[in-house]
């Protein structure tokens, strides 16, 4: 039997999680007098210039991996003069430049050729991996194992920092409640309490125990804030947002962040109701810093203080530095600005002295932490790179998070899992031998010169690798002549199709949002034609979001959303459809009817005109379809089947002090051992603001062999029922809620209780 508390996962609520939790959040603030005196006195002697120059981050140009700018239009082109700069002392660090020789050969620069010594800082935007690519993030959060984002992420860290790298603009922790935002393949989906709980693990996995260790990195929760709810999914677009929204969905993930210990963020491009929040006082300074008392540093996104000026809220570059440097953000990326403009707004009496300096004090401090100045050479060692690089055991992580990736989302008459002889297997689909599209988006640094495709996994994995067949059939985004005729033959030929379809890499990703959220027209044409000849269909989603899926997709026998899963691609979908490893992965995104259904998550407020059982009309939904989703959040199959009891409360009157437990047996009727994701969700039945109509409060994944039952547990509080109030108060209101434990947020049975007042 087991029993499980929510407590091992969230969040600060025992005293001593948050003793430790406070403890790790602040260590800026236990630097030591030597280290403060230190700081003081470099402050002390820094020119306007020099300080100016702390506060300016630029990418790399000698050593910018990929080779060209990704935003070249974004900002002014910098210097290739690096040295030069460094010398200077006009910048605080670089980013996106790999290698721990160069990086050593420029901070040797720094620390013996700059008047002051400060040693700079390396940043990157590891994502999820360097070279060694793990799921992306949204894919990763399907895994719903918080313990194995923390293990990818410690290992991109050992990677990276082997690589010269100190500092990781990563996790990404906002919400994607709109999958035409190309950015939801980085974050972990449309939940807070899961967006959350990943936010901590990966904080944690990417710092390690201590920020001085060498294979330790700074982590960055980003992009601050509400950047995923960009207005039509469009990605830079603005955001309109309640307070009690903001709070509860978008803010919960980087306070939790920050708990952990994250000591840096950045400053999102967009507004929030009409701020931007690179000029947004209110949220970088007045929530982030008095009431939430961070330490760490703020940097723009790229180039967003500039943006200040095309946002409509600075006339010029000098009112836009200003703006920003005001509202809280530390350090300028790539825009130049602040070394342009710092200097002589403090001159002129325009801008306090003391607010430079306050920025200074953090980046400098953040150094300290990161144990720069008594080191500056750590993680830049060219023999640890060298050992560190691509080895078996980051391969084997890799491996192990992309099959827990992987989500079974249809498997009509148990076709999965395949057998790996006696059937012949068409594989068919642009992705079938593709090897430039395993990474995703934000993965710049991937070596795809050893990744395994899913011809070279499923051949790999055959007992006769002849029984298989790879055809082409179609691009992504074009047809391919004779594409259509070689697939039909292929699939003619076979016992069973695998189609490999979906999205190219650069279909999401930054600045690549979608009004459609579909297979492209060209695969949909190659699915429609091969089905017509009658063969069962594994459809093998590639997909940087959750599509709409349609016709011959969506009628396929069984459903695989593979996501990108990275440098072990094949491997792992290999080890899914052999039936070596049975699929755990659960949806972190509802995949919905249709693409006009977006914004569209499942825990939406209640509406005065629910969809139910009786009759389509006059309710909240579209002409065309339903409004239940084609697969909710939190759905997936496994090659067992699960039953659950409904839960059993401890109490049904739950007193204002006291602490309810959840509990309920889930049985394994199928024939083989599987992993099922145990869902807590809850709803507030009355309350004085509408309420999601379910809201996870906790999830665990229990292992449970065929025939046996676990049993599993979870608390509540009051602290769990609460939420912000029309007054911005985050209570807990007396009276009734349901409760469910669940495979999914749109199954179960629930159960009742009442929270009784103070
Ligand atoms: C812009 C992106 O929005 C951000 O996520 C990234 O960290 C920076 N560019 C730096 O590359």
């Amino acid at each position: 039997m087991i029993s499980l508390t929510r407590r091992h996962f969230v969040l600060g609520t025992s005293s001593l999680a948050l003793l430790a939790l406070a403890q790790r959040a602040n260590p800026a603030s236990s630097l030591g007098a030597r280290a403060e005196a230190h700081i003081e006195a470099l402050i002390a002697k820094m020119t306007l210039q020099e300080k100016a120059g702390q506060l300016s981050i630029f990418s790399d140009m000698t050593r910018l991996v990929p080779k060209t700018q990704i935003n070249p239009e974004a900002g002014p082109p910098v210097d290739t003069n690096l040295a030069q700069r460094v010398r200077e002392g006009r910048l605080i660090g670089v980013f996106n430049g790999l290698g721990a020789a160069g990086a050593r050969a420029i901070q040797k620069i720094a620390v013996e050729e700059s008047r002051l010594k400060i040693p700079l800082i390396f940043g990157a935007d590891v994502l999820h991996g360097l070279y060694t690519i793990f799921p992306i993030p949204l894919g990763e959060a399907a895994s719903f194992d918080p313990q194995l984002a923390e293990r990818t992420a410690r290992a991109a860290a050992i990677e990276s920092t082997a690589n010269g790298l100190h500092w990781t603009f990563a996790p990404m922790v906002d919400i994607g409640r709109d999958q035409r935002w190309g950015r939801v393949a980085e974050g972990s989906g449309e939940d807070p309490y899961l967006g959350t709980a990943l936010a901590v693990a990966r904080v944690r996995g990417f710092q390690g125990k201590n920020l001085t260790d060498e294979d330790s990195m700074l982590a960055c929760p980003k992009h601050f804030v509400a950047y995923g709810a960009a207005s039509g999914g469009m990605d830079y677009n603005s955001v309109e947002m309640s307070e009690q929204t903001l709070h509860e969905v978008y803010l919960a993930p980087f306070k939790a962040a920050f708990e952990a210990g994250a000591l840096s963020t950045m400053s999102s491009f967009n507004d929030v109701n009409g701020v931007p929040m690179s000029a947004n006082r209110k949220l970088m300074t007045e929530l982030l810093r008095e009431e939430w008392r961070f330490r760490g540093m703020v940097v723009s996104d790229y180039t967003a203080d500039k943006e200040l000026i095309a946002h409509g809220v600075a006339n010029d570059d000098r009112e836009a530095t200003k703006l920003a440097i005001l509202a809280g953000v530390d350090i300028s990326m790539q825009s130049d600005l602040y070394n342009l403009y710092l200097p002589e707004l403090v001159k002129s009496g325009d801008l306090a002295m003391a607010v430079v300096d306050e920025s200074v004090r953090r980046v400098l401090r953040t150094k300290y932490v990161l144990g720069l100045f008594d080191n500056p050479y750590r993680s830049l060692n060219p023999k640890v790179e060298k050992r560190n690089t691509m080895t078996p055991q980051l391969r084997a992580i890799a491996r192990e998070s992309a099959r827990a990736s992987i989500v079974l989302m249809k498997n009509e008459g148990e076709l999965l899992p395949l057998r790996k002889s006696g059937q012949k297997i068409a594989l068919i689909g642009p992705f079938g031998p593709d090897t430039l599209n395993l990474a995703g988006p934000w993965a710049p640094f991937a070596n795809f010169n050893h990744v395994v495709s899913v011809e070279q996994g499923l051949r790999a994995a055959l007992t006769d690798p002849s029984l298989l067949t790879v055809t082409q059939g179609s691009l992504i985004e074009k047809p391919l002549e004779g594409g259509i005729d070689a697939a039909v033959a292929a699939a003619s030929a076979a016992d069973v199709v695998v189609l490999a379809i979906g999205e190219g890499q650069n279909m999401s990703g930054e600045g690549n949002s979608r009004t459609r959220i579909d297979v492209p027209a060209p695969q949909q044409q190659l699915a429609e034609a091969v089905a017509k000849v009658g063969k069962p269909i594994v459809v093998l989603l590639r997909n940087g979001r959750a599509l709409a899926l349609e016709g011959a997709v969506r009628e396929a026998q069984a459903i695989v959303t593979t996501w990108f899963l990275g440098t072990e691609t094949g491997s792992a979908i290999a080890d899914v459809l052999f039936g070596d490893y049975s699929p755990s992965g659960r949806l972190p995104v509802s995949f919905p009817q249709d693409s006009g259904q977006q914004p569209y998550f499942y825990n939406r407020r209640t509406t005065g005109r629910p969809q139910g059982d009786q009759g389509p009309a006059y309710k909240a939904r579209y002409r065309e379809v339903s409004n239940e989703a084609l697969y909710s959040f939190g759905h997936g199959l496994t090659y067992s089947r699960f039953d659950y009891e409904p839960p059993i409360v401890s109490t049904d009157s739950l007193g204002w002090n006291e602490v309810l437990t959840v509990t309920a047996k889930i049985t394994n009727i199928g024939e083989r051992e599987a992993e099922e994701v145990a869902q807590l969700y809850i709803r507030d039945r009355t309350a004085s603001l509408t309420r999601p109509i379910r809201e996870l409060k906790g999830f665990r994944k229990v292992r449970i062999a065929p025939g046996t039952s676990a049993e599993v547990q979870f608390t509540l509080t009051r602290t769990d029922l609460a939420f912000y109030n029309a007054a911005m108060k985050f209570v807990a209101e007396p009276g009734e809620f349901d409760v469910w434990i669940s495979p999914s947020a749109t199954t179960g049975v629930s159960t009742r209780f009442e929270l009784k007042g103070a």
